[in-house]
């Protein structure tokens, strides 16, 4: 039996007044948090459409439990994304073919690549959430509480489900296909992927949301990720950003540097991320899941400790 739960929130997108910029003073975060939408759906189906057709090779019982719960968790992550963009198309509707775009481009992939690769390329990236992650969930109160409640709802949601469910994608690669050099391999196609999806995206926001929207502020994530790319992304963080506006603005640099340690630790041989360092945000969200679900889609107001309590 798997312990990973499939929950259903149902977030409050239906209007059309979900701002781009949803947060106030971070604007950096926003933009790589609204990369995250953009970048979700097409990724989560790649994700579902692999699993499903790794699930009949699985032989141990378990893994077959925790893939089957594990693509339905991506499936949930899939749709809530899904609307998230739908609001922001209401409002910019160019922004539809931007997300068109990323979800054909993971069709190529799975239309051109073997199994194998594609369980791969998931395993890779999967194993990156939890360092990444963990840096935004330990600061939660400044990167997400002071943003739009909707939008820092749906990521706090999908931000600790993808740490709970950290060990399923190599787990169900190494089911199917257990090489490690190969899953290594397949990093060099990964970044040439989503340097690809960096510029669908980012040109995307810059040619369909005005810049009195905020649509200049694609300028603070890379469009690729060449050192051009990484260079100039910097420079937009001076030019675009205020003092203290930056993502990492006041993360100490050792929690930083772990985070990169964590990266890279995160694609050695052995790694294992079941023992990975987590945010205790992560557990007291799914108590807090658990105790009240409704809070899931508006963690600031709705039920036990909100706005401003830990
Ligand atoms: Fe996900
Ligand atoms: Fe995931």
């Amino acid at each position: 039996m798997t312990e990973l739960q499939v929950r259903r929130v149902r977030f409050d997108f239906a209007g059309d007044d979900v701002p781009f910029v949803w947060h106030p003073t971070r604007p950096a975060f926003a933009m790589q948090c609204n990369l995250i939408s953009f970048f979700a759906p097409g990724f989560e189906k790649f994700i579902v459409d692999a699993t499903r057709e790794a699930i009949p090779l699985i032989r141990d019982r378990a893994v077959v439990d925790e893939a089957t719960a594990y693509l339905r968790q991506e499936a949930q992550h899939s749709a809530a994304h899904a609307s998230h963009i739908r609001a922001l198309a209401r409002r910019w509707p160019g922004l539809r073919q931007t997300a068109n775009e990323v979800t054909a481009s993971f069709d190529r992939l799975t239309a051109t690549n073997p199994l194998a690769w594609r369980l791969g390329y998931t395993a890779v990236v999967e194993a990156t959430f939890t360092p990444y992650f963990k840096v935004f969930l330990d600061h939660e109160d400044k990167l997400f509480a002071p943003g739009d409640e909707r939008v820092a709802s749906l990521f706090l949601w999908h931000f600790v489900e993808e740490i709970e469910h950290r060990s399923s994608a190599l787990r169900v690669y190494d089911a199917v296909h257990d090489s490690y050099p190969y899953r290594v391999k397949t990093i060099a196609g990964v970044i040439r992927h989503i340097d690809e999806i960096l510029h669908i995206i980012t040109s995307g926001f810059r040619t369909h949301v005005p810049e009195a929207d905020g649509g200049d502020l694609a300028a603070l994530i890379p469009d690729g990720l060449s050192p051009r790319a990484l260079r100039a992304a910097q420079r937009a963080a001076r030019d675009l950003a205020g003092p203290g506006q930056a993502t990492y603005a006041g993360v100490p640099r050792r929690e930083l540097l772990a985070m990169i340690v964590g990266l890279v630790r995160s694609q050695a041989p052995h790694h294992d991320p079941t023992f990975e360092d987590l945010p205790p945000f992560a557990d007291h969200w799914f108590e807090r899941f658990d105790a009240e679900p409704r809070s899931a889609a508006r963690w600031y107001t709705v039920g036990v400790g909100g706005r401003g309590e830990p």
